[in-house]
């Protein structure tokens, strides 16, 4: 982990509240493996949390993306953020998810949850033996559906839902995927689940990863302080008892969660 102070090569207004955050940050880079998070000393921000917990969406080449919704005082004041401006940030931080898959890989994402399963994506292509990768994106509406395009140029098949049916199947992201678990099952296919989003999707996920006996790996999204262990504010139970989402996690095995 290190501590870069890093130059906005650029920040754009991707939709609604959400944006996509370019970093040069040639050290980061290198080491960021999908799952890991970021955390950004928000700029102009007078608080004593003065970062902000992010995954990455993509590194490599000297840059690090963060696909970011704003959401409260610390995004809100990130969105000032220009080209050109220096942020310091910390990272890569956190254990991500593994790059070894049995069978096909099912990316369930919601939100900006899709930003850690597009750089998942990515490196689980470029691996010696990829698997077949499907991705399901759900969003409250088609303004909440994010890198559907960027799945798209990854050449990955991708499953839409909306609450309000404005694009996509009506209903809810798991409702595509469980008839996908069913065409699996009848083929006699495996597979692993990966998601990150909403804790009720996550819950829901990670209930069919253990309903089935298939491995998931569940990104769980916890407010966080320091980031690095010392405040435990980011607890997560686990059946090995508490567990601090910005080391033990954010990736857990769905079957070692505990569910409130
Ligand atoms: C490991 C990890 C990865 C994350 N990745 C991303 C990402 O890729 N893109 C992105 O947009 N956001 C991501 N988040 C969430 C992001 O960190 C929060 O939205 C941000 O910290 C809120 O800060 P704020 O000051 O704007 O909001 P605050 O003023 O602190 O809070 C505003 C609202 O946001 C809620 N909130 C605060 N923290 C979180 C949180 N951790 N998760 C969900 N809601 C929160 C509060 O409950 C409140 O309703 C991630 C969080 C974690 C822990
Ligand atoms: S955020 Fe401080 S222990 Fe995890």
């Amino acid at each position: 982990m290190i501590d870069e102070k890093c130059t906005i090569l650029s920040h754009e207004l991707i939709k609604g509240d959400y944006r996509m955050l370019v970093l040069s940050a040639p050290e980061m880079a290198k080491d960021t493996a999908p799952g890991q998070f970021v955390h950004i000393r928000v700029p102009g921000l007078e608080d004593t949390a003065l970062r902000r917990p992010f995954s990455v969406f993509d590194a490599g080449d000297g840059k690090v993306c963060v696909l970011y919704k704003a959401v409260g005082r610390g995004t809100r004041a990130l969105t000032q953020a220009k080209a050109g401006d220096i942020v310091s940030v910390m990272g890569p931080l956190g254990h991500g998810f593994p790059l070894k898959c049995e069978g096909d890989a099912l990316l369930v994402g919601g939100g900006y949850g899709v930003a850690p399963l597009h750089f998942l994506a990515k490196r689980l292509l470029a691996t010696a033996n990829p698997p077949a990768i499907k991705v399901f994106i759900g969003g409250r509406t088609k303004e909440d559906l994010l890198a559907v395009e960027d799945f798209a140029k990854l050449g990955v098949e991708t499953m839409v839902a909306t609450n309000d049916g404005s694009a996509g199947a009506t209903g809810l992201v798991t409702d595509p995927l469980d008839d996908e678990l069913i065409r699996l099952r009848t083929a006699g296919r495996g597979f692993e689940l990966f998601a990150c989003g909403p804790d009720p999707m996550l819950k829901a996920v990670a209930m069919r990863a253990t309903g089935t006996g298939s491995k998931g790996w569940i990104s769980m999204d916890r407010h966080m302080i320091c980031g690095v262990g010392a405040c435990y504010a980011c607890i997560q139970k686990t059946v090995r008892g508490n567990s601090r989402c910005c080391i033990e996690g954010p990736v857990f095995a769905a079957a070692d969660l505990v569910w409130s």
